[in-house]
């Protein structure tokens, strides 16, 4: 029974409307990462980084998951073995599709978190700086992100499960950041097959056993069908 682990980054929601980060319209090419996505931008202008996920979560928020989101949650529902999403995206998407396994290793639009003492909670359409923290009452929210320079989520759970895995698919990411980028070469060390669909070949394309080309919602649902098909 094939256990499988598939990452999935932006390009997956490209078709939802989601901007990506690096493609030619994509955010970083319209902020400053640093600005916006670090801690020390944080520190120095939290109104600026508010605003910026406040934008990213009404656009979420007004986005629908597309056929290649309703094809992992099929394959969750249909396939014997287990599958899980570790997801690089922030959107909700993959949830709202349906699947339940859904692993953010880079946090979440929808959850708020005090920097001060912790608390987790459903973050509110808009944040402010001034926002107090629903359990200390501190003005120390931010959104539930990783930023660059921060550790990301579940990152020993992720590495037991590509240990684990029989197929690793990486889907609608460029392979740009670490760690999530080496978790091919991670999954191929204990025998996976490894397979990457992907609009274009990724920086780490050549590690993949297979590479296919083309818009998620096509090749996902596609490579879905195979995986389900009776052998
Ligand atoms: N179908 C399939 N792939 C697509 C589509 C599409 N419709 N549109 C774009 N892509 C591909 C692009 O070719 C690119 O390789 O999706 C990838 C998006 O790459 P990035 O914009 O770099 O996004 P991602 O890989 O998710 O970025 C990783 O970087 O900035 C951080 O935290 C942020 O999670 C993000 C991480």
């Amino acid at each position: 029974m094939q256990d499988i682990v598939i990452l999935t980054g932006a390009g997956v929601s490209a078709e939802s409307g989601l901007g990506t980060f690096r493609d030619t319209d994509g955010l970083w090419t319209k902020y400053d990462l640093a600005e916006v996505a670090t801690p020390e931008g944080f520190a120095r202008d939290p109104q600026l980084v508010h605003d910026f996920y406040n934008a990213r979560r009404a656009n979420a928020r007004g986005a629908v998951p597309n056929a290649a989101h309703d094809a992992l949650a099929r394959l969750e529902r249909a396939h014997a073995g287990r599958v899980l999403i570790v997801t690089q995206n922030v959107d909700d998407l993959h949830e709202r599709a349906g699947s339940q396994a859904v692993w953010h290793m880079h946090g979440t639009l929808a959850g708020a978190l005090c920097a001060a003492c912790g608390h987790r909670w459903e973050a509110p359409p808009l944040m402010a700086p001034d926002d107090p923290c629903p359990a200390c009452q501190r003005p120390t929210t931010r959104p539930d992100v990783v930023w660059f320079g921060e550790f990301p989520y579940r990152m020993e759970e992720i590495a037991d499960r590509l240990a684990a895995c029989d197929l690793f698919v990486s889907i609608g990411t460029s392979g740009s950041v670490y760690p999530a980028a080496g978790f091919v070469a991670e999954a191929a060390a204990r025998g996976a097959r490894t397979v990457e669909l992907n609009l274009e070949p990724s920086s780490g394309g050549a590690l993949f056993d297979e590479a296919r080309h083309g818009l998620a919602s096509e090749i996902v649902p596609a490579f879905v069908d195979e995986v389900l098909a009776p052998r």
